[in-house]
């Protein structure tokens, strides 16, 4: 394991302490650093947006984090095993999901996340742009080198769908739902979007990136005017602004603990929680499958992560790609 470095270790030393106090003294013997040295690193943080203020005989005390998404702010207290392992943030990028594909073939390890403050060719499903200004919101690659087959690696999106959910409840309260294959909703209009790209051969997967965007702070007039289906941010849901480090933080754990529970007990517990979040099963839908159109009532998802829909002749039809909505 690499050693943090010393801002990473001061960062996760505040997190740690209940009153947000840390004493130069504590700082020093951890780093194994003077007292000067330390305090030159919290000028650095200083400049860097962190609100740390001096007490004399109480140490230092951190008032206020910067809203930036750095590595050494996430893993700062990340409670994982794997994902977040290493994280590499851009301020621009063309999209996270290119960056974590670039960095998975160059050999970076399971668990690397790829954040980019902003995206100016974010990938959305179907070759769709998907909308990523700078400063608002969270555009997230994450790679993991499953051991399975390649015709698994879809069922993945059901993972990262959930984390989602979790983590927006975790963070608001709210209650999202999910819409097949790889949507979020709060309050009807899509949040968050999915995007899993892979690398394989024909038995083997090399590595899945998982691409994850969450409108976070996003406001109305950031939104395209002829955008296809309505969407919503965090913000404008619960009426509140979200901290960007949080919920980075809170996902990538539930990201991780899914993931442990997919590679110990496979997807079928994904799948199931992926259906409790879902609100059209039991509803009447309509599936656009390009040439094939399919009305019936959703039943919920097959093992392999296919939408079962009950036609009204009776037949169960299995769907693999395509547009869902109520009817
Ligand atoms: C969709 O069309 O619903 C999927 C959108 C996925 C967007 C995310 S943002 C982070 C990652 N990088 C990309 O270029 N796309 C995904």
């Amino acid at each position: 394991m690499m050693k943090p470095a010393p801002r990473e270790t001061i960062l996760s030393l505040f997190s740690q302490t209940p009153d947000g106090f840390v004493s130069g003294e504590r700082i020093s013997a951890e780093l194994g650093i003077s007292r000067t040295a330390v305090w030159k690193h919290i000028r650095n943080l200083r400049q860097a947006g962190y609100r740390i203020e001096a007490v004399p005989s109480r140490g230092y005390h951190l008032l206020q984090s910067p809203d930036i998404l750095m590595p050494e702010a996430i893993q700062a207290g990340l409670a994982s095993r794997r994902i977040g392992c290493l994280v590499r943030c851009f301020e621009a990028t063309d999209s996270t999901n290119l960056q974590a594909c670039r960095l998975g073939d160059g050999g970076d390890p399971e668990g690397l996340v790829v954040i980019a403050d902003r995206q100016s060719s974010g990938k959305g499903r179907m070759g769709r742009q998907w909308v990523s200004p700078g400063g608002v919101n969270l555009y997230a690659s994450i790679l993991l080198r499953p051991p399975i087959p390649p015709f698994e690696a879809p069922r993945l999106t059901f993972l990262s769908a959930v984390a989602v959910c979790r983590a927006i409840t975790r963070c608001t309260g709210l209650r999202p739902t999910v819409k097949w294959p790889n949507d979020v909703l709060l309050q009807g209009a899509k949040v968050a979007g999915l995007l899993n790209e892979m690398s394989s051969e024909t038995d083997r997967v090399h590595y899945v990136v998982l691409g994850i965007g969450v409108n976070l702070n996003m406001r109305q007039e950031q939104f395209p005017a002829d955008l296809r289906y309505p969407a919503t941010s965090i913000a404008l849901a619960s009426g509140r602004p979200v901290s960007r480090l949080d919920f980075t933080r809170i996902l990538l754990q539930e990201t991780d603990a899914l993931y442990q529970v997919y590679l110990e007990r496979g997807s079928a517990p994904v799948l199931a929680a992926w259906t409790e979040l879902c609100d059209l099963v039991g509803k009447l839908v309509h599936a656009d499958c390009n040439q094939l159109q399919i009305e019936g009532t959703m039943i919920g998802l097959a093992e392999d992560g296919a939408l079962l829909v009950r036609t009204a002749t009776g037949k169960i039809e299995s769907v693999y790609a395509g547009d869902v909505r109520a009817v």
